[in-house]
């Protein structure tokens, strides 16, 4: 018998065809994984990418609790429509501080992965009080109790220290200043520079107009940075360097 007909003794029998096609898939399985877990690079490590300060990890914990994924993805595939309407394709390494990543494929909203900087601290405050006064035709909920609801910061510290714990890089002064940090950078009048040098690039302001620190000052502070760490004037993607 030929080998090729030995297909026959597989084709007759269901048993011997899965298990042998679950040996073949695992194989497969095996080879495509497995060097991931040894490569270099993995994710490659990219200049600017930092770990959330404060409070706009505070604010992160909102927009998951918030369900904001639910409407919003935040990764720009490389392809072209993508590109020319959020900017440049989300990188690996954007992500890497991300417990759990947003990346989503749901889009009822645009793609948040870039919107730091896109609109006002205004802007944002308008549209998440009442989405439909900045965008008419939105299905975007309100958000306006974001207000109402005060922040302590009194567990800041040990949010830090969750996120050190699954692999974020926060250094022993990160977790000592939190929160310290988390109050300045709502705070335009305080002295953040310190809070800056931990944390390069952090949208400083009183988001909310208010004098109490809330759920809104944190969530815009998320907002703000979204996609902000990277200067793409000068990146050069690692494969054509
Ligand atoms: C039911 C779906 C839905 C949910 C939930 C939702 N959004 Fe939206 N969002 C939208 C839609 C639709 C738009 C586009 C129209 C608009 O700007 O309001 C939008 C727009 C936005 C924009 C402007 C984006 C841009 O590039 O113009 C931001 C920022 C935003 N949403 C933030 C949030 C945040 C933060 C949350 C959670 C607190 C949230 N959204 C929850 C549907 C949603």
């Amino acid at each position: 018998m030929a080998l090729i007909d030995r297909h026959v003794i597989l084709e007759k029998s269901p048993t011997l065809l899965l298990a042998v096609s679950l040996t073949v898939v695992t194989i497969g399985g095996i080879v495509e994984i497995a060097p991931l877990f040894w490569l270099e690079n993995t994710i490659e490590e990219v200049e600017g990418v930092r770990p959330y300060s404060p409070l706009e990890l505070a604010g992160r914990e909102i927009y998951v609790r918030e369900g904001c994924y639910t409407c919003h993805s935040q990764m720009i595939r490389p392809m072209r429509d993508e590109v020319e309407r959020y900017g440049h394709y989300s990188l690996a390494a954007e992500s890497m501080y991300d417990h759990p990543h947003q990346w989503g494929s749901k889009r009822t909203g645009p793609d948040l992965a870039r919107v730091g900087g896109r609109y006002s601290d205004d802007w944002h405050l308008d549209h998440l009080i009442d989405p439909q006064s900045v965008v008419p035709e939105s299905v975007m909920p309100k958000y306006g109790f974001l207000m109402e609801a005060r922040l302590e910061g009194d567990h800041i510290a040990d949010l830090l220290q969750t996120h050190r714990f699954v692999g974020v890089p926060y250094s022993d002064d990160q977790i000592a200043n939190a929160q310290a940090d988390f109050r300045v950078q709502a705070d335009p009048d305080a002295d953040w520079d310190d809070m800056l040098e931990r944390y390069p690039g952090a949208a400083i302001g009183n988001f909310d107009g208010q004098k109490a620190l809330t759920e809104m000052d944190a969530l815009i502070a998320y907002m703000q940075m979204l996609g902000t760490l990277v200067d793409f004037s000068t990146f050069v993607p690692d494969a054509t360097r």
